[in-house]
């Protein structure tokens, strides 16, 4: 009885890679093409439960909506916003603060890596961050959530939250919202080690491809990734022993949204001296025209904001009569 929606965000805390690309808006763009209503936030206040400089922050959330933008995430077709923007998500987050239980965040593994050993220096905002995503997602009423493999317990949280709630007030309110778990090949790693995921946080710029690369640096990028000396298996069973083979493979695969058989079967016995040409005109066609749009995007932030500001009022058109039905539920 809920109408099919999806929301998902991406945190705008730092640059943005070839594996934001891959393992989530590229997907985004895709759903968007449904027949169904697409949500996508920057989700500024996730980032803040870590330390952000003030004018980092602002930058970099300008660049993650040109990076949605450029990539084919339209205003047009989708409802595209700043979190901070639409006050409902954190006044719902609050409710959800306390339906969630202390032991559910407690369990969270993503907490535990990420507060460590020192706790009690963690933020309360940090601990309580899955209750915030639970928000974002249920003030949407969002049926959907495309989530990668770090999120899923968090989403998991999301549907604990929506069915308390419904429970202690004895309403079907909140959908219980569905992953939706993109294909394997979409876990990008490191051009340098492929035992790592492609991050942000790695120190080495030459293990990414930045979406804001030119194309000279994303080919450079790829001819110099780390390989091995061996030629292409035909079957993907043949990469199994062969973390950068399979990760340049499953780049391929993912840009040109083929199955990795499907590739193997075109390119099976070549060398990497073969193949990584191959790979850098594909990666240098499909991302340097994004890196393009991003900087001219980029050098109008206005119209980036207008953009947002927009957004912001759609959302609102969903997301008031939430809230407020919420708090007629819970009496006030
Ligand atoms: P990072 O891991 O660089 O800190 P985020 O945690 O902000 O990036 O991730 C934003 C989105 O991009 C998430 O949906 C996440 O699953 C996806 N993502 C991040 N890194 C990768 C990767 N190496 N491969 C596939 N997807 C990734
Ligand atoms: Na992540």
């Amino acid at each position: 009885n809920f109408t099919p929606r999806v929301f998902s965000g991406i945190q705008p805390s730092g640059d943005l890679h070839l594996g934001n690309y891959l393992g989530a808006i590229q997907g985004f763009v895709r759903m968007q093409a449904q027949d169904i209503q697409t949500v996508y936030c920057m989700v500024d206040m996730h980032a803040i439960t870590v330390w952000q400089d003030p004018a980092d922050l602002r930058h970099s959330t300008r660049e993650l909506a040109a990076g949605f933008i450029a990539s084919g995430i339209s205003p047009e077709k989708s409802i595209l916003i700043n979190q901070s923007q639409v006050p409902e998500h954190a006044q719902l987050a609050w409710v959800f603060n306390c339906v969630a239980r202390m032991g559910w965040m407690g369990r969270m593994t993503q907490w535990k890596d990420k507060a460590g050993k020192n706790a009690e220096k963690a933020s309360l905002g940090l601990f309580a961050y899955p209750a915030l995503m639970a928000a974002d997602i249920l003030v949407y009423h969002a049926t959907h959530v495309p989530v990668g493999e770090d999120q899923k317990q968090h989403l998991e949280l999301t549907r604990d939250i929506a069915a308390k709630f419904n429970h202690d007030y004895g309403v079907d309110f909140f959908p219980i919202t569905e992953p939706v778990i993109e294909g394997a090949a979409t876990r990008v790693m490191s051009l340098r080690d492929g035992s790592k995921k492609m991050s942000k946080s790695d120190p080495s710029d030459a293990s990414r491809i930045n979406m804001t690369d030119d194309a000279d640096t994303i080919a450079k990028k790829i001819r110099k990734a780390k390989t091995d000396p061996d030629a292409l298996p035909s079957e993907a069973a043949g990469l199994e022993d062969r973390p950068e083979a399979r990760n340049l493979v499953n780049i391929y695969a993912a840009l040109n949204e083929q199955s990795v058989d499907a590739v193997l079967a075109e390119v099976g016995g070549q060398q990497f001296g073969t193949f990584k040409p191959k790979l850098a005109e594909l990666a240098v066609a499909k991302m340097a025209p994004i890196s393009t749009e991003m900087a001219r995007l980029m050098a109008d932030t206005a119209e980036i904001d207008r953009i947002l500001a927009k957004g912001a009022e759609q959302a609102r058109e969903i997301t008031a009569p939430i809230l407020k039905r919420t708090y007629e539920i819970i009496g006030m």
